[in-house]
């Protein structure tokens, strides 16, 4: 007996417009900087996701009011009365991204207790790079058992920290970043991350009020000010989700266009689309602000394999490695994914396997033999994003697909089966 899944069935070319919701990666680490500001501030473009709503609990517990108008996909957040630095281990562990409350807390009592967040499918995904970059912003940094409990050491010996990250972490750039937003003194972030998510904080940041800015390459020269004001800002479109819904075009054969995508945050994702073989029209909905917002993509028939290999930005993401994959696995000829981010995200494999995918794996890298078809079958997602590639495989693959792990789906997107159905896309959840 099947539990909640998502049911999948074969569509033919699929095609129109679509929109897509703010950025889950972007949304989750702004809601918890407006921690450092005072008051009540309003977001806009915020999904419905239980992420989001993970998120909103999070704040509230801490004593944020909150009000999501989930129509128009506004949330309003009061951090006037915030009254606590802690944060429970049963919400910690629901979410990896709680560990981003970390660095605001810090940054406005000078002190945080949180719990360990735990591991994921992905990894053992640790956090040492955020607690060494707090230790020498002069935070002590104490662990007792699943706690860890941090304060701010009033000593001027850390004025001027200088932070350099052997691997350039998004979560600890952010956290970093928000802790020396309200940071006596210039910190400077070497090899920073500079996906458009953290530079999205980074124009929320200075929009409070913040000096931040972007140096030469991978640097980040903060300069901490006195206080930060509540502001009204706009969440960036997800380019994660705007693949997803191209991936729909190139696996039908169909042609999709997704009218608020950002193109110059896709480049390498684009790139490798049009070596497929696929039409990509990039500015398809350019507006004066924007030049290249608006992305439409035109399937082939026969598309070719390709080799990728994920990365910081703007290298692949490895958030699209797993929708692409199913992609390739329909291809003409050999494909090479080489998955260099996370030491163990290659989960999906094992059902595309179950559909007839021809993929062998040695270590990070998977080898794909392209297929004339897939066929359904009862699948198993473990993670948000792995859920959209066995979708994607479903779409094209013969007879019928379940996808079971229905929850990463629904923590990561809001409403995707409704958007994909609108498109002519054969996907429902069976609660
Ligand atoms: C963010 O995770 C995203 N999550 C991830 O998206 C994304 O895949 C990842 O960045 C890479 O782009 C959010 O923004 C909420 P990292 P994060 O710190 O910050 C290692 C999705 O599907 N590392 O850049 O956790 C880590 O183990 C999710 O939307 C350390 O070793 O990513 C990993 O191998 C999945 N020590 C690598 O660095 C640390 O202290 C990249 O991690 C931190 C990270």
């Amino acid at each position: 007996m099947l539990g909640a899944h998502i049911l999948v069935k074969k569509s033919l070319e699929i095609h129109g417009s679509v929109e897509v919701a703010g950025a889950k990666n972007a949304v989750l680490v702004i809601i918890s900087s407006l921690i450092l500001a005072k008051g009540r501030s309003v977001l806009d473009n915020v999904p419905n996701s239980s992420d989001v709503n993970h998120m909103i609990m999070l704040l509230q517990d801490l004593g944020a009011y909150v009000e999501f108008n989930v129509e128009n996909k506004q949330l309003t957040v009061d951090t006037s009365n915030l009254n606590k630095f802690e944060v429970k281990p049963e919400i910690m562990n629901k979410m990896r991204a709680s560990i981003l409350v970390m660095g605001p807390l810090l940054a406005r009592f000078g002190k945080a207790k949180v719990a360990f967040p735990g591991g994921c499918v992905l990894g053992a995904r640790p956090i040492d790079y955020h607690l060494n970059g707090f230790k020498k912003m002069g935070i002590k940094i104490e662990e007792d058992g699943c706690y860890i409990n941090a304060e701010k050491i009033d000593s001027k010996e850390h004025l001027n920290s200088r932070i350099i990250f052997e691997y350039p972490s998004v979560g600890a750039t952010e956290n970093l970043m928000m802790l020396a937003a309200l940071t006596e003194g210039q910190t400077t972030i070497v090899n920073a991350a500079l996906e458009p998510e953290v530079l999205d904080l980074v124009d929320i940041l200075n929009k409070m009020g913040a000096d931040i800015k972007c140096g030469n390459g991978a640097f980040l020269y903060i300069n901490g000010v006195s206080e930060l004001k509540p502001v009204h800002h706009a969440i960036i479109p997800d380019r994660l989700e705007a693949g997803t819904f191209l991936l729909t075009a190139a696996i039908t054969g169909g042609c999709v266009t997704v009218t608020n995508a950002i193109a110059d945050h896709m480049d390498m994702f684009v790139e490798k689309m049009r070596e497929m073989g696929h039409k990509v029209e990039t500015g398809v909905c350019a507006d004066e602000n924007n030049p290249t917002r608006g992305i439409r993509l035109t399937g082939t028939r026969l598309p070719q394999g390709v080799k990728i290999k994920t990365g910081p930005y703007p290298a692949f993401p490895t958030d699209l490695q797993a929708p692409t994959m199913a992609a390739l696995c329909l291809a003409n000829g050999t494909s090479l994914v080489e998955e260099t981010v996370f030491e163990n995200r290659f989960m999906h494999v094992q059902e595309l396997q179950k559909m007839g995918a021809q993929i062998s794996l040695a270590g990070n890298q998977a080898l794909i033999r392209g297929v004339e078809n897939l066929y359904g079958n009862n699948l198993i997602a473990t993670d948000i994003r792995a859920s959209c590639a066995l979708v994607l495989a479903g779409l094209a693959a013969d007879g019928q697909t379940h996808v079971s792990g229905l929850h990463h789906w629904r923590r990561g997107y809001d409403q995707l089966e409704i958007k994909i159905q609108a498109l002519g896309g054969q996907v429902e959840i069976n609660e």
